[in-house]
């Protein structure tokens, strides 16, 4: 059988990344352009700006990435971009570059979910087997999915409040640790104890999430110790907040997984997934339950194209295209 190339693009937020996957699990070549220092000395993403970057950069990255592959554009057979969720103006340039291409090489376009891509990036790793428990944990979500088949989601829950990924930003910020937090306050909880006491996010025995109380607990104890004239224990307190954040994510996935005893295969998906304290508990949890954990390579947990390019196969085989009237859209969720 011919196999089938699908040259991706992601630029959803402050990434602009290309990738050439083939057959929809091996990635050819991948290009991720950060534009993480720009944005750091701003504290976060600051919209305007990542749209800028995007239309200065994409066409090099588009250049550096075909060069790597030692391919040309006549020999991509479809061209995938993620559509939604994310901002707007970074959406469009991703969009207008792929039906671009997809016009002048008359090659089907395919949009993508971003949150699907996440998903998809464990392809590239070891086959999805359905059904399966997809926990997504990125800067905008925190949810809890299974997947009966190719692109049929059935969603347990999601955070009703901040996502996981938001909070250990957030947290960072409070902790006065440069943006992205995530990887920063992971650092330092390492090196900490969980010696500080937080509020147990949710209580229920639902599977929503919920991390703005935490938050909260964290920014008044700040507070009222510095009122006090004491020193506040980063690391301790990173990991304190971290336990108790992963925690709470653990609770919900022993919950499904009781609940859901055919499911035999769990993935995660998302920046939070590179987390290694997350990992080594759910690898835990999952051997207790007998289930078999997926996790994606460090360089595919946070954004990038080849997972966008993943999750496009699925989608070309079943001949789901887009036409050029496609937008894209700030919100989209899976089902
Ligand atoms: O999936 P992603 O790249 O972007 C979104 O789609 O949102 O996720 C980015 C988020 C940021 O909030 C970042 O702080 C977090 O993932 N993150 C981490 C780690 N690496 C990235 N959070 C905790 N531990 C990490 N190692
Ligand atoms: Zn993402």
């Amino acid at each position: 059988m011919k196999s089938i190339y699908i040259l991706a693009i992601e630029t959803s937020c402050d990434e602009t990344s290309v990738a050439i996957i083939k057959n929809g699990h091996k990635c050819i070549a991948l290009t991720v352009l950060s534009q993480m220092d720009v944005h750091a000395s701003f504290g976060g993403v600051v919209p305007e700006i990542a749209s800028r970057l995007h239309t200065e950069n994409i066409t090099m990255v588009l250049a550096a990435t075909l060069k790597k592959a030692h391919m040309k554009l006549t020999d991509i057979d479809a061209f995938a971009v993620t559509n939604a969720p994310g901002l707007i103006g970074s959406l469009l340039v991703g969009l207008e570059c792929a039906k671009t291409l997809a016009f002048i090489y008359n090659k089907p376009l395919i949009t993508v979910n971003h949150l699907a891509g996440h998903i998809y990036a464990n392809n590239l790793v070891n086959k999805m087997v359905f059904p399966l428990l997809a926990l997504i944990v990125s800067g905008g979500h925190t949810e809890l999915t299974i997947m009966e088949d190719d692109y049929k989601f059935r969603e347990l829950g999601k955070t009703l409040d901040d996502a996981i990924g938001e909070s250990y930003d957030k947290v960072a910020r409070i902790l006065d640790m440069p943006y992205p937090g995530g990887p920063n306050v992971e650092r330092s909880a390492f090196k900490g104890h969980p010696t500080y006491k937080l509020s147990v996010p949710m209580k229920d025995n639902g599977y929503n999430f919920s991390f703005s109380g935490l938050k909260s607990n964290i920014i008044n104890l700040v507070h009222n110790e510095h009122q006090r004239g004491n020193e506040i224990n980063k690391n301790d307190l990173a990991c304190s907040f971290q336990t108790t954040a992963v925690a709470e994510i653990l609770n919900k996935v022993e919950l499904a997984l009781k609940n859901n005893p055919e499911i035999k295969h769990m993935l995660i998906a998302g920046g939070v997934s590179a987390n290694k304290y997350l990992r080594r508990q759910l690898k835990k949890l999952c051997r207790k339950y007998k289930v078999k954990l997926s996790l994606p390579k460090f360089i595919y947990c946070t954004d990038n194209a080849a997972m966008i390019g993943a999750a496009a196969y699925p989608l070309y085989l079943k001949k789901a295209f887009s036409d050029f009237s496609v937008s894209v859209k700030s919100n989209e969720s899976l089902v």
